[in-house]
């Protein structure tokens, strides 16, 4: 859809020739839950365009799943010590939820363990290799002698040969980023079993992507032009440098078995079922799947992020070209990679905001998030997503901005047009109201263009743009001013005149300032679907409203028509919020990197410190108290300063629980308070003892106290 031409009567983009589509967006690996670098990557931006295609009433569908096969898979299950189908249950299961909370609309969500996709990938392949298309090689591999299985780069550790690190992988070392070879690791070992691989022979099925390399660069390179920079640079540097056979078989006991006599042992490679997984979900979605996957006019739009591009780019299209009578994709609109406060995602270092976590921790914010990921998004280059950034989003432009001009926009009808549209008096309408309605209808067409061209943050800056002249229209018409006049006019003897000229003014504003917010709400709908659904229930209108051909409309509600109350679209997120998850990021990677410091010195992975006997314990004074008094630390984010009663005196303590209580929760709390500890200085006051907390699984800490009430000073044993 890249024809700039727009039929400005119904909104309709021309030059698509009505066709159906069918929008992907990549499997996520079901081996640990989504972060917000997936939704960053491929669903926000995916689930906008299928929002607005729907809005145009479009023939779409929307696919997705789990991909549950491959190294992802069989290493989570050797770290959780479960087998890799309790992984994928587990995992799938979440990533769904969190999909589901986050409003990523897809009509089907399936999973490459289901058994039509099992089927249909081992049919994809049985055809390529009916056809002749396989080559069968025999070559060395890494083979555990001990856990008798053939080893996966990954699954082979050793020295880092760059930055001696002990635990670099065959494939890749997480502490410096070097891509290496099993080869080059210093002391190599398995991690199934600790023994030193060795090589040995084994057969696998090769596709030759040499084969298809004409083919693909007459339709990438010529025929794509208008691909992403990023997508089409990718192509060009793998097309020029030249493809090669690659084995599109694994020795491994997970996954689809090769569907071959003297096959035992050996599965499909995971990136050659996988894509096959869009084919099956369509299947599962629908009896008219082959509608969408044979049938020319179809647009099939994989999203991705930038780490799949060869794949959906290269390897899936050449295999769609052998197979025959599929369509190929007509875009493939890859992001780049989201990163976290200046530093690359590590999901083994927990550097990582989790989708279910921020659900959790800001409920009803779901729209924050996809604003901020979009409006932010790695479109074309890598970006940072920071905490400050998120809160200053947030407060400027979704609460100060759109939200505010909706709110103002409402109460003011409601207090000076009586809760109901107003006229639109077409004899006054001056250049200010004109510019406004042009803007409206200016600001659709550029929405629509870049929605259409993959540009979903100008998209979106276009919209916020709008309803930012929303407000300074209204503030150059100033109703409130205006109605303030009136009202002492109308009490002057000569007031008459002045009354009809105003009323009609504030009627003008109003009513346009209205007919802007039923258009924000259709323009604003793929993006923030559930603040468009409150904007309806405020103008108490139906879904159709939402049409996209309504966009760009002035007339979309009626005069005399009465509307709700206003709901408050957006909150203002506060410092300590931020503050508390900045500290849950950190706190996250400081546990892991303690962790795995343990695990390197003795392998001792439980945490636990070494036995005391009871004569040790028995040293300790631990007594309850009641905090009587409480106050923040100045200059500190993580203290509040206590006072607590212990019966017969009173003691200071500071404690590093801030980011959890405020001052005034604490007052009157029971606490168990170790009163023996020496004292010693915090920030400069002196601490008589400690209070004592436990930890929960995201790291806030939680006061402990007597099961029941006791006096002040009770002893604890
Ligand atoms: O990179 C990943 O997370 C892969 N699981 C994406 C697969 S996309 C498609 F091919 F299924
Ligand atoms: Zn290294």
């Amino acid at each position: 859809m890249t024809s700039k031409s727009i039929d400005q009567d119904t909104n309709t983009p021309l030059g698509d020739g009505g066709k159906r589509y069918l929008v992907t967006a990549a499997l996520p690996y079901a081996n640990g839950p989504l972060h917000i670098g997936h939704l960053a990557g491929c669903y926000i931006p995916s689930d906008v365009y299928v929002r607005y295609l729907r809005a145009q009433k479009k023939d779409v569908k929307f696919v997705c799943g789990s991909d549950e096969h491959g190294v992802p898979i069989t290493i989570r299950a050797m770290k959780e010590a479960v087998s890799p189908q309790q992984v994928v249950d587990k995992y799938h299961g979440m990533i769904k939820e969190s999909f589901e909370q986050m409003g990523i609309s897809f009509d089907i969500y399936s999973r490459t363990s289901g058994k039509v996709h099992h089927e249909t990938a081992a049919a994809f392949f049985t055809k390529l290799y009916n056809d002749g298309l396989f080559e069968e090689k025999e070559t060395e591999q890494y083979y555990d002698e001990k856990a008798k299985t053939f080893l996966a780069d990954r699954y082979i550790v050793g020295t880092c040969p760059v930055c001696a690190s002990p635990n670099a992988y065959g494939d890749q070392c997480e502490k410096c980023g070097s891509s290496l070879s099993p080869e080059q690791l210093i002391n190599p070992r398995s991690t199934l079993s600790d023994a030193v691989p060795v090589k040995k022979k084994t057969r696998h099925w090769y596709f030759p992507l040499q084969n298809y390399e004409p083919w693909l660069k007459q339709w990438i390179l010529e025929e794509h032009k208008e691909w992403k920079n990023n997508v089409f640079g990718q192509c060009k540097s793998w097309l020029d440098n030249g493809l090669q056979s690659r084995a599109m078989t694994r020795d491994s006991n997970w996954g689809i078995k090769v569907p071959l006599p003297d096959a035992e042992g050996k599965v499909l490679y995971v990136w050659f079922d996988a894509p096959i997984g869009y084919i099956s979900a369509t299947k599962e979605l629908t009896d008219k799947w082959a509608d969408y996957w044979c049938k020319e006019d179809t647009k099939l739009v994989h999203f991705i992020g930038k780490d799949n591009i060869v794949f959906h780019c290269i390897i899936f299209p050449a295999m769609l070209k052998a197979h025959g009578g599929f369509v190929l994709p007509d875009n493939v609109p890859a992001n780049e990679f989201l990163n976290i406060e200046g530093d690359k995602v590590s999901t083994s270092r927990n550097w990582a905001i989790w989708v279910h976590e921020y659900i959790k921790d800001f409920p009803g914010c779901e729209d924050v998030l996809r604003y901020v990921l979009c409006a932010n998004a790695p479109e074309t280059k890598d970006n940072d997503f920071t905490w400050k950034d998120f809160q200053e989003r947030n407060n400027s432009e979704l609460v100060n901005n759109f939200g505010n001009f909706v709110n103002r926009t409402w109460v003011l009808m409601h207090k000076l047009c009586g809760g109901k549209v107003p006229k639109l008096h077409d004899s006054i309408l001056d250049d200010t109201d004109k510019i406004l309605v042009e803007n409206i209808q200016h600001s659709t067409l550029n929405i629509q263009h870049s929605i259409e061209e993959f540009k979903f943050r100008d998209a979106l800056f276009e919209v916020m743009m709008l309803s930012d002249k929303g407000n300074k229209y209204m503030q150059k018409k100033e109703p409130w001013i205006v109605a303030k006049k009136l009202e002492s006019s109308n009490a002057s003897p000569e007031g008459g005149d002045l009354e009809g000229a105003t009323q009609k003014s504030i009627d003008n504003c109003l009513h346009l300032c209205l007919q802007l917010t039923a258009n924000l709400a259709v323009l604003i709908n793929p993006f923030l679907p559930n603040t468009a659904r409150k904007m309806l229930h405020m103008m108490k209108v139906m879904d159709k409203m939402l049409d996209w051909q309504n966009a760009g409309k002035i007339k979309l509600l009626s005069v005399g028509y009465s509307l709700r109350e206003p709901q408050l679209l957006f909150r203002k997120i506060e410092d300590a919020e931020i503050s508390l998850q900045i500290e849950k990021l950190k706190s996250g990677i400081m546990k892991t990197e303690e962790q795995s410091q343990k695990s390197e010195v003795g392998h001792q992975t439980s945490g636990l410190k070494p036995q005391i006997q009871y004569d040790d314990f028995a040293k300790l004074e631990l007594k309850a108290g009641t905090v009587t008094a409480c106050e923040k630390v100045e200059k500190t984010d993580k203290l509040l300063k206590l006072e607590v009663d212990l019966g017969t005196e009173k003691r200071t303590i500071v404690s590093g629980i801030a980011l959890y209580y405020k001052p005034e929760e604490v007052v009157g709390k029971q606490v168990i308070v170790v009163s023996n500890l020496a004292a010693r200085k915090m920030k400069g006051i002196e601490s008589q003892g400690m209070v004592l907390t436990a930890e929960d699984s995201n790291g806030k800490l939680h006061l402990l106290k007597p099961e029941n009430p006791v006096d002040p000073g009770s002893n604890i044993s």
